[in-house]
């Protein structure tokens, strides 16, 4: 299998390289590198448009790729995350994320149902006042037990709001006590989410919150509480009561547990119905993966361009722009999606790599972005592939112009970085020239709704997955952060002999 999977790879490194132009003299580029994921409500269907056109993705180079998916085994390996067997081969566990959206074995579809219920029962109860008047939902998670609520909390709740929600990682106590100056306690609730339930900030925060509660009335603080966790028998320990424990599977790692009971804050806040048109959006990208091959499958298709551009062209970092302002956190929720999933150095077989994996994801918001990064990547020396998020439906109720300039400057810029150009009229300072052949892709949303929303989430989870397969390695463990985590309890605990630096840090600190 190596020997067929390096032979894939001298092949792609062997073509010839086209630019962007180029590739476009040949009719029905856009038509062959553009698809849609689609989805149909009782609003008709909609859907996304994934438009690949302005890579560099030639018809060989797909060959090629498709080639390698062959060597890498690419369906067997999908076919067995979604059976569920243990293809977190160094934790020995599966990754059932897809189970929770209602594709995959039937025993770990049947769970996520049963678990979803006894979700969507306390989360109606507390709707319909069953626990007092919540006003306010403080949800303290950190990593994978954060990100997904806060990107969907944010994206969800312009229009809709039901419970205010405050989403609180960080150990720092200025960002708890922002969330305290912006609730009332007799109001409030505390969602303590974590999959260990053992995480220092995660816990330190919730005991901090437990004590604001009472210090401002709140006579049974503990009843204020809801566990989301894959350790009920450890919520149990720290003194939740078993009916606001909501479990999840071991089996539904942290950065993609969004659709279990992580996700409580993201249907305390917009609704049920909301939460499972989040899940229904995630189904129709799981079912687009699971039934599509080679560069039909556009999570695949994505992945090919994605190692293009790291193994082939060297490129270090991705960039993805949200043309939308409900998007914000997007790029921050994929950097851990991508980064702790890719950022590996040995093979599935703890063999070093040979190459590149993942490069580094940063982004921002169009347009804002525009007038702050994008210099560098007209004019800078990185060669930086691009994604550009937006939605055709506008999110605001104002003068439609605001939506059609966002719109345009979106679409300008992914032509600006493909065509190049010279902005002297001559043409001759090359202070004013664009090299051009900067690649971007589009995904073009019909609309930014809970739907949609789960199934962009749920693209990059098969994107992320489908780049592990190609480059060999297991994107379901986190190893990479334990050492930092160690080291800090062995200051904590003292005694513990550091470098000469952290040495002089830590008694400046007044913490040797
Ligand atoms: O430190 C990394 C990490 O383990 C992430 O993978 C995870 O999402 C985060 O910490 C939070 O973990 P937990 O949900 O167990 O508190």
């Amino acid at each position: 299998m190596t020997d067929r999977i390096d032979t894939a790879w001298n092949t792609l490194g062997s073509l010839p390289q086209k630019t962007l132009q180029q590739l476009f003299e040949q009719d029905g580029r856009v038509e062959a590198l553009s698809g849609r994921i689609e989805w149909s409500s009782e609003e008709g269907s909609s859907g996304i448009l994934f438009d690949w056109s302005k890579t560099h993705l030639s018809d060989d180079l797909l060959d090629g790729f498709e080639t390698l998916a062959g060597a890498c085994d690419f369906t067997s390996k999908r076919a067995a995350l979604l059976a569920g067997e243990h293809i977190n081969v160094t934790e020995d566990r599966a990754a059932t994320h897809t189970a929770e959206r209602g594709v995959g074995a039937e025993p770990a579809v049947e769970e996520a149902v049963a678990l979803h219920a006894r979700m969507r029962l306390l989360v109606e109860a507390i709707h319909q006042g069953a626990l007092g008047e919540v006003n306010h939902l403080i949800h303290i998670g950190i990593g994978g037990s954060a990100l997904g609520p806060a990107l969907a909390v944010d994206a969800l709740t312009r229009d809709l709001k039901l419970v205010d929600v405050h989403v609180v990682s960080n150990i720092d106590g200025v960002a708890l006590e922002q969330a305290f100056d912006a609730c009332d306690p007799a109001t409030t609730m505390v969602a303590v989410a974590s999959k260990t339930f053992t995480t220092i900030e995660t816990m330190t925060n919730a005991q901090s919150a437990l004590k604001w509660l009472a210090d401002n009335g709140v006579s049974d603080p503990s009843g204020r509480v809801v566990a989301l966790t894959a350790s009920p028998e450890k919520a149990v320990e720290w003194g939740v009561d078993e009916t606001r424990i909501l479990p999840f599977a071991e089996s539904v790692g942290g950065r993609y547990s969004i659709w279990s009971s992580i996700g409580f804050p993201v249907a305390l806040a917009v609704g049920w119905d909301e939460f499972e048109a989040m899940l229904a959006g995630a189904r129709a990208v799981d079912e687009h993966f699971r039934d599509n091959d080679g560069r039909d499958n556009l999570c695949l298709r994505a992945a090919f361009a994605d190692q293009y551009y790291t193994r082939l062209r060297g490129c270090q970092t991705r960039a993805v722009f949200a043309y939308d302002e409900r998007l914000g956190l997007f790029p921050d929720y994929l950097q851990q999606l991508e980064m702790e999933s890719n950022g590996k150095r040995v093979l599935t077989d703890g063999s070093p790599v040979t190459g590149p994996t993942a490069p580094i994801t940063w982004g921002g918001v169009g347009t804002d972005a525009q007038h702050a990064v994008f210099q560098l990547l007209h004019q800078g020396t990185h060669l930086i592939p691009v994604d550009f998020i937006a939605s055709i439906a506008p999110g605001d109720a104002l003068d439609p112009a605001h939506h059609a300039i966002l719109l345009t400057n979106c679409f300008a810029q992914g032509a600006a970085l493909m065509a190049g150009g010279n902005m002297a009229g001559d043409g001759k300072d090359p202070a004013r020239a664009f090299p051009g052949d900067r690649p971007s892709a589009t995904m073009l949303c019909d609309d930014l709704d809970a739907t949609t929303l789960g199934a962009l989430i749920a693209f990059h989870e098969h994107r992320v997955f489908a780049n592990a397969v190609l480059m060999g390695i297991n994107p379901f463990d986190q190893f990479g952060v334990e050492l930092g985590k160690k080291m800090a309890k062995d200051i904590e605990a003292g005694g513990a002999e550091f470098d000469a630096s952290t040495t002089a840090l830590l008694a400046k600190a007044g913490l040797g």
